[in-house]
């Protein structure tokens, strides 16, 4: 009888006890996998699972992606390293965010091993995007449910950002600026139907996100912030103390994660393989032929400038950088965009107020 339980916390994720990552029985993984579709990041102590072992793990879930721009480990390219030296100021993955999300099919998710922690600090938070979707007032949830959000990694990991002086100190830690330059932005509905668990969740994030499609740029962040403040409400947020052999798995598709940079002077090392995923859908019932919808796919971002949203860093980004051939840069939204949907009396999009 295996002795695995798991144990929910109320705002964010669930810990799994009684159980050893290098020795799953296939009914413990079984169990496992229902627990991660559940509840978005799994937390398990005491595992210390060798690199090898790390990497079995990680292939019951799928491929692995290996990383584009993070150091690889020196004799397995599969795991990427997240580190923090003593004399680092700035931290990997110190701002809320989604892993890939800029890619048209954004990973599953990571494995991340603690392999030397500070002696106190460095936890990451976590918060659960179902929830946030689940909590949203239904006006907002009308508001976001048929609209696209566009994603980017050219402020993050292109050549840009590293010209930027606020960069810090990432140059020797993270790479590949010209692969990053090279992606093409993509769009993803706000609200996506979770592969594995078939709920609805909020798939936005204020790292990547940039933009969304057919909406005013300075409309478009007053109601990501909006988004994002609620978001990272104490009620859906959870903060993860690493202790020696500690994991975490998480669904980049069901939640946020945020790493703390409170240890100064001290060394962080963490090694994570993600697993690849799968491109994202609106909910079936979102899905509804939509004239609005049509326009919207047309495209046009307006207002000139795209501003990057990721506030510790606050790059700009310049319209000629969104490198989406299907997207035109047109300058200010007409004023008379039309607000009704023929097809569907009684549904409007564009009069609704403000979050
Ligand atoms: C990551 C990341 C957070 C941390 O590996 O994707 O954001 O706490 N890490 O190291
Ligand atoms: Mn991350």
């Amino acid at each position: 009888m295996s002795s695995l339980a798991v144990h929910p916390n109320e705002t964010c994720g669930a810990f799994v006890h009684g159980v050893d990552l290098a020795n799953l029985t296939l009914a413990e993984f079984d169990q496992i996998k229902a627990a991660f579709a559940e509840h978005g990041v799994l937390f398990f102590r005491a595992q210390h699972l060798t690199t090898r072992q790390h990497i079995e793990f990680a292939e019951r879930w799928g491929e692995i992606n290996v990383n584009r721009f993070f150091t690889a480990h020196m004799d397995h390219p599969e795991i990427a390293i997240v580190a923090k030296e003593p004399d680092d100021e700035t931290n990997i993955g110190g701002y809320w965010h989604s892993d890939h999300s800029y890619d048209v099919e954004p990973a599953l998710g990571s494995i991340l091993i603690a392999r030397e922690l500070p002696t106190s600090g460095g936890d990451t938070q976590f918060a659960s995007m179902r929830r946030a979707y689940e909590q949203l007032d239904t006006r907002t949830k009308h508001r976001i449910e048929r609209l696209r959000a566009v994603h980017s990694v050219h402020h993050v990991f292109g050549a840009g950002a590293y010209a930027s002086a606020d960069r810090g100190d990432f140059t020797d830690r993270l790479g590949n600026s010209d692969g990053a330059d090279e992606m093409v932005d993509v769009a993803h509905p706000m609200v996506i139907r979770h592969p594995l668990s078939g709920k609805n969740v909020l798939y936005v994030n204020p790292t990547f996100t940039i933009a969304i499609e057919g909406m005013d740029h300075g409309e478009a962040m007053t109601l990501l912030h909006g988004l994002y403040d609620h978001a990272t409400s104490d009620d859906f947020t959870f903060d993860f103390a690493w202790e020696p052999g500690s994991v975490a798995m998480w669904d980049n598709r069901a939640v946020w994660h945020s790493a703390r940079n409170d240890y100064p002077g001290q060394r962080r090392v963490m090694h994570r393989i993600t697993i690849e995923g799968c491109a994202l859908e609106a909910p079936p019932e979102l899905q509804r032929a939509d004239p609005t919808l049509a326009q919207r796919a047309g495209a046009t971002i307006a207002g000139g400038v795209v501003a990057a949203t990721m506030d510790g860093i606050g790059m700009v980004i310049e319209p000629e950088r969104t490198k989406r051939p299907d997207i035109e840069i047109v300058g200010e939204a007409p004023e008379d965009e039309p607000k009704d949907n023929p097809a569907e009396p009684g549904v409007s999009f564009g009069d609704l107020p403000e979050i």
